[in-house]
């Protein structure tokens, strides 16, 4: 039976991690796979995510089956984190939640509902993406197309193209769009752009479908999530995938949550009976320990308070981390201009180096991060600063 089956490459994003682990360079700088880490270069238990757990040793009694959409009071937290807790769309009862394994797990029941109500339909996803998009919704059976989205020569937004090739989007596609922190280039839409992408959306009839897996890294919890608000409120149909990856630090406890914001409560009824029965067919349901402690950090308001103070810390850690690589690659490359990478926000920008280049980082300075050269400048620490600067100059200059 699997003998026709061939032995396949590591995964692009993953595989960085297992060829950093075999490196015994002292210097060695993991730029790769997007997680946080602080400058003892650890990525952390958040404080507030210890003490809940020590909250929920005390007082969990059963390790019976959770209900299938989740964690009691999991999905009430994640409704007002991604939505506020005022939001005209929570007070018609028109959203949809269900808890999923991850940001990954949403992602993929949201292709599987999709598939489900338009088979096949087409998705579009910004060139450049997020590499694990593609399997992720196209193995659910939807078809991928691309809009232009970043203008690699000059490391800005493309927003004009990505407007123009959005209005050739038929009504009942879907578009997939980054709330905030764009994986991988860093560049986000502002306030006034989500308007006129929500106003595309609504004369055209197509669905946004947005990613939020860094809410809180970007500029902060609420101005990250100003476009999902935003479309919540104007457009009849909004999809929705959370992850508690990075904002939490659960990366490995895999807790997410899909939001469907339908056109009215009997739409959403009918959307969150699908959803289980999807989830049902697929895993059954979604671990619990991750969105436990989402819920319990969240009903406490002191916990809720350290959380935030957290988030913000590391937000603010990984800004100056931008200032700092910027800083230190006018000097080495002062012919180059990086200073894009300070307006850039999230986990990620691109160097802009060519696939050889990154190659040769690799190689001759053990410094690893994706072949299209994207860093993820949270995995970077103030000591390892001048080395991959230098570095950068020496593969620039031959
Ligand atoms: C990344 O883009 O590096 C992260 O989202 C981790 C992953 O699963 O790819």
């Amino acid at each position: 039976m699997f003998a026709s089956l061939s032995l396949l490459p590591n995964d692009p994003i993953l595989g960085l991690s297992i060829a950093f682990q075999r490196d015994t360079h002292p210097n060695k700088v993991d730029l790769g796979v997007g997680v946080y880490r602080n400058a003892s270069g650890v990525t952390p238990v958040m404080a507030a995510v210890r003490e809940a757990e020590q909250w929920l040793l005390r007082e969990e009694t059963s390790k019976g089956y959770t209900p299938p959409d989740g964690y009691p009071g999991s999905n009430q937290a994640v409704r007002e984190l991604a939505l506020g807790l005022d939001h005209p769309a929570l007070a018609a009862g028109r959203v949809a939640t269900v808890q999923t394994p991850g940001g990954c797990g949403a992602l993929r029941l949201a292709a599987e509902l999709v598939q489900r109500a338009s088979p096949g339909a087409q998705v579009w996803v910004s060139n450049p993406t997020w590499a694990n998009h593609g399997p992720l919704l196209g193995n659910a059976g939807l078809s991928l197309k691309e809009y232009p989205y970043y203008d690699f020569e000059r490391h800005t937004l493309d927003f004009d193209r990505m407007l123009a090739a959005l209005q050739t989007v038929p009504a009942g596609d879907i578009v997939l769009l980054h709330a905030a922190c764009h994986n991988p280039c860093g560049a986000d839409l502002t306030p006034s752009q989500w308007q006129q992408v929500t106003d595309l959306a609504k004369a055209q009839g197509f669905i946004p479908f947005i990613d939020m897996a860094y809410q809180g890294f970007g500029e902060g919890l609420e101005e990250d999530a100003c476009g999902p608000r935003l479309m919540a409120k104007q457009l009849p149909e909004v999809v929705l995938a959370v992850s508690f990856s990075k904002n939490f630090g659960l990366y490995r406890e895999r807790a997410g949550a899909l939001l469907v914001v339908g056109e009215g409560r009997s739409q959403a009824e009918a959307v969150q009976s699908q959803l289980l029965s999807v989830a049902r067919g697929l895993y059954s349901m979604p671990p619990a320990h991750g969105s436990a402690l989402v819920a319990t950090i969240w009903q406490s308001e002191a916990l809720r308070e350290q959380w935030r103070e957290e988030l913000a810390e590391m937000r603010g850690r990984i800004q100056v981390l931008r200032q700092s690589l910027v800083g230190a690659l006018a000097k080495a490359v002062p012919e180059r201009d990086f200073g894009f990478i300070a307006r850039e926000r999230g986990m990620f920008s691109f160097l802009g180096l060519s696939e050889t280049e990154v190659g040769r980082l690799q190689r001759d300075f053990s410094i690893y991060m994706t072949d299209n050269s994207r860093i993820n400048v949270a995995g970077l620490n103030q000591d390892k600063v001048d080395y991959v600067a230098e570095a950068v100059a020496r593969v620039l200059n031959g």
